[in-house]
């Protein structure tokens, strides 16, 4: 693991989080849960700050126990899954150059960061990731179960949408760190699918484009209860793959 360098941020690094928080404030504005809009502000997100993982980790450590953990990158799914269960979010503290406002590979910390680390202050939100962390870790070595709980996590935490004022309103941080998905999952494009665990295992997603399809919840509340039947059917997917295996 890591630590932030913030005094390696140059005067270059200050303006694209300025540039890319301003434009996605302006296309969140309407289109984001309040509860994500409530977090930023409890975390003190600012334009004109690249957030200081210190400052943020103690106010979280108030709200809701959890922190930021600075990582290079991509990190392997079982360390991944260990942090969570830990209350630590992993994020990237590298932030993408001028001429790559609209697209990077991977994700950088205006994702990691400005996508996912407000609505760590939903206790819900937090509980949901501890469950999910925990059931993975239970099955870690097991690859296809692995890819079940990614499709969880990237139609909830990633892309998920949820019902506010019988309006659908983002709440997934790949959305939310992206202004061409913020359009688009606010269009009529896509399909619409209310919150289903069985529907989200035997659905595919596709990393390099756009989502066909959102899931909306109700609310955090609601991805929380799911954790039972998640469980449930992770342990029914694990027999079945041990009496294909046996046979
Ligand atoms: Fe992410």
């Amino acid at each position: 693991m890591i630590q932030q360098q913030y005094d390696t941020y140059t005067p270059e690094h200050f303006e694209v989080w300025k540039i890319l928080f301003e434009r996605q404030m302006k296309n969140l504005e309407t289109t984001v849960t309040i509860k994500y809009i409530d977090g930023l502000q409890k975390i003190n997100f600012h334009a004109d700050r690249i957030p200081d993982f210190k400052e943020t980790n103690a106010l979280l450590e108030k709200l809701t126990g959890w922190h930021i953990q600075a990582v290079p990158g991509i990190i392997p799914d079982k360390d991944f899954f260990v942090l969570l269960s830990q209350k630590k979010f992993p994020a990237t503290c590298w932030l993408r150059q001028m001429s790559q406002l609209n697209y990077i590979e991977e994700p950088d910390m205006f994702h990691d960061v400005f996508g996912h680390i407000p609505l760590l202050t939903d206790l819900h939100y937090c509980e949901f990731l501890s469950g999910l962390s925990k059931i993975a870790l239970a099955h870690i070595d097991n690859a296809q179960i692995i890819e079940l709980m990614s499709r969880i996590y990237w139609f909830t935490i990633e892309f998920g949408l949820k019902f506010e004022n019988n309006q659908r309103k983002i709440y997934g941080a790949g959305i939310i760190s992206s202004s061409g998905e913020t359009e688009y999952s606010m269009s009529h494009a896509p399909v619409f699918l209310p919150y289903d665990v069985a529907e989200i295992f035997a659905s595919h997603f596709f990393k390099d484009r756009i989502q066909n399809k959102y899931f909306v919840i109700e609310s955090f509340e609601q991805l929380y209860n799911s954790l039972p039947a998640i469980e449930e059917y992770i342990e029914r997917a694990a027999e079945n793959l041990l009496n294909i295996s046996a046979n």
